[in-house]
């Protein structure tokens, strides 16, 4: 579905990205984690084509980014959602019409957009503007809008990272409920989340990665000094989950 082969960024003189490899296959929800910093919101940049690497490759469903005309690419990305942090809403347009606006290059199909906001639970607040909803609900806009293409892969960069703790769970509810039918790569520090649905959890420092594994695998046997730290906090998680169980 999507792979990235040996790719080396760097910004100013500054490395930003080097030796990525990383593969999601169709179906797999992979998450990605790490210091602030460490270039993950850049690797996904690349991943969809907006930020093009010095050395390296993007291949996505049998294609290398690269190869393709601008007009292309744009073609290309159309099968890929991205759901932002700070969710990127235009403040002059109704939800309706955020939505509408994301399927504006091709068929401007209304039925789709219908489906996308009703799947987020916000069809009767269609014709509010975003600043008439709270953080979760924008949010969800920002969900309904990458859904709208139905897209063969969702990106999520930190969704719930600016969102009050009260509207956390309702996001992670509906990330969790995509990842049964949707190829999913999330930046986030979730740590609930990676461990009930991540198939592998990505650990990057400083522009690579450093550790790659299934959550459950990384508990027994990290292999890193970040892969450790991180089997401290997916175990302190697991105790919370488990004492809010009984
Ligand atoms: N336009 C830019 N010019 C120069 N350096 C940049 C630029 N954008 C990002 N960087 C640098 O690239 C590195 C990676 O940034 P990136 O935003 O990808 O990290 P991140 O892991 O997403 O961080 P965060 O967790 O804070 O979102 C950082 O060191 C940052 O300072
Ligand atoms: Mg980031």
């Amino acid at each position: 579905m999507l792979e990235l082969h040996n790719i080396y960024l760097e910004k100013n003189k500054v490395k930003v990205l080097s030796d990525i490899n990383l593969t999601v296959n169709e179906g797999e929800t992979v998450v990605l984690t790490g210091p602030s910093g460490c270039g993950k919101s850049t690797l996904i940049r690349v991943a969809l084509g907006l930020i093009k690497p010095q050395k390296g490759e993007v291949w996505f469903e049998g294609v290398n980014l690269q190869a393709l005309s601008e007009k292309m690419l744009r073609k290309k990305r159309r099968k890929m959602g991205i759901v932002f942090q700070e969710f990127q809403l235009l403040e002059h347009f109704t939800l309706l019409e955020n939505v509408l606006l994301a399927l504006w290059e091709g068929e401007h199909d209304f039925s789709k957009a219908e489906k996308a906001i009703k799947s987020v639970g916000l069809w009767e607040k269609r014709f509010r503007y975003p600043r008439q909803l709270s953080g979760g609900e924008k949010q969800r806009v920002g969900i309904a809008r990458a859904l709208a293409l139905d897209p063969d892969i969702i990106f999520w960069d930190e969704p719930t990272a600016a969102l009050d703790p009260m509207y956390v769970h309702e996001i992670l509810r509906i990330m969790d409920s995509l990842a049964q039918k949707k190829t999913m790569l999330v930046v986030t520090h979730e740590m609930p989340f990676a461990l009930k649905v991540a198939d592998r959890l990505v650990l990057m420092e400083s522009g690579k990665i450093v550790e790659e594994a299934p959550p459950q695998k990384i508990f027994v046997q990290p292999s890193s000094y970040l892969g450790v730290m991180y089997r401290e906090r997916l175990l302190d998680t697991k105790d919370a989950l488990s004492k809010l169980a009984q």
